[in-house]
């Protein structure tokens, strides 16, 4: 690594990345932006000097050819091209980090994480939930004596109308995957699902946890954008119920009072605050991965974010075949 920084290419120069991703990097003195990739050459020369990397491609394949420039790739595009492109970079060599969704369903995720595991590199996606400061601690929570086993979890968010007409723009897998994520990061492996959905942006999920715990889901994009609504909530064993609300408050009810133990003034439930939504923790997690090679701090590898596309994939065939669906991973 040169100057002992993750020298990075950046592939992808839209919305998401301008507003997030390239922005956090001033905050990790070990990464150094080095080049951009849009096919959209204006995009990338604009970000290339608003953000300081030497090099624009439009073409990947051309990036990843060029010699002693990278140690590591991000790609920031949608769910396709994420399981289309991850591969291509591991196969150069390098390890990779994508954006969530990892791929349009399980299968895709799943030929991705095969190439992560002969390769040996490390491929993450940007599961932001599992690294926001709030979720973080309520797991921390989860573990505690007082808590006890976790036995239920009760989920709720809701945004504004969704068309519903490409992998990009369709509900359960572009916004409710953050929330279809988290739920299995906090009360381990889903093994069956049920769901109704009588249209597109209307959700209501059970799930039952290998634990024996079980989880009841509402997502409805009939609400909007302005106001958040993000509804978490976990019951323990007895007298114990961590709740987070609207992305801005994690409560621990227990022993009669209720224990404050994070309490923003804006909300994590959208994209505010690079840190509190994760955004920036999950960047400095897969860059300290590459500094260390030590993975540990990476919570989100493609292996399980191909086992939160698997529960994606079994909800909609249980709405679709309004039955209960099993799940079976293959890793
Ligand atoms: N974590 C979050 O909260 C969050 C929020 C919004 C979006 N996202 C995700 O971020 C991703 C990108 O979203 P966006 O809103 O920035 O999209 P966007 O359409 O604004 O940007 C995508 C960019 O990729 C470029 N592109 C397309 N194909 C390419 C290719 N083969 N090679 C190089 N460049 C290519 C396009 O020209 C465009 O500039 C999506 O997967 C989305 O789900 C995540």
């Amino acid at each position: 690594m040169a100057e002992d920084k993750v020298r990075l290419g950046i592939v992808g120069a839209g919305g998401l990345s301008s507003s997030k991703i390239y922005p956090s990097l001033k905050y990790i003195p070990s990464a150094k932006l080095v080049a951009v990739c849009d096919l959209d050459e204006v995009k990338a020369h604009r970000n290339a000097e608003k953000f300081g990397a030497e090099h624009v491609f439009t073409d990947l394949d051309k990036m990843l050819d060029t010699e002693d420039m990278l140690d590591a790739v991000i790609v920031c595009i949608g769910p396709s091209q994420h399981a289309e492109l991850a591969p291509k970079v591991l196969k150069a060599g390098f390890p990779v980090y994508t954006e969530k969704p990892p791929a349009v369903d399980a299968n895709d995720a799943l030929e991705v994480a095969k190439v992560a595991q002969e390769t040996g590199l490390l491929c993450m996606t940007a599961f932001k939930k599992r690294y926001t400061p709030l979720y973080v601690k309520m797991k921390q929570q989860m573990n505690t004596e007082r808590f006890g086993t976790p036995t239920m979890l009760a989920m709720q968010r809701s945004c504004s109308l969704y068309a519903n007409t490409t992998p990009r723009n369709t509900f359960i897998l572009d916004f409710c995957i953050h929330l279809l994520d988290l739920a299995p990061w906090l009360m381990g492996n889903v093994v069956a699902v049920r769901a109704l959905s009588p249209e597109a942006n209307t959700w209501s999920i059970q799930m039952e946890f290998d634990s024996g715990a079980i989880g009841s889901l509402a997502f409805s994009a009939h609400g909007s954008f302005t106001y958040p609504d993000e509804q978490v909530t976990v019951y323990g064993g007895k007298d114990a119920v961590l709740f987070a609300r609207d992305g801005h408050s994690l409560t621990f009810a227990h022993d009669g009072v209720y224990h404050i133990l994070h309490q923003l003034n804006f909300t994590t439930a959208g994209q505010n605050g690079l840190m509190e939504s994760g955004f920036l923790p999950e960047l400095q997690a897969f860059i300290k991965a590459v500094v260390t090679g030590d993975r540990s701090p990476v919570q989100s590898d493609i292996a399980s974010s191909y086992r939160s596309m698997a529960v994606h994939d079994a909800l909609v065939e249980s709405a679709k075949s309004n039955s209960r669906v099993e799940l079976v991973y293959e890793i």
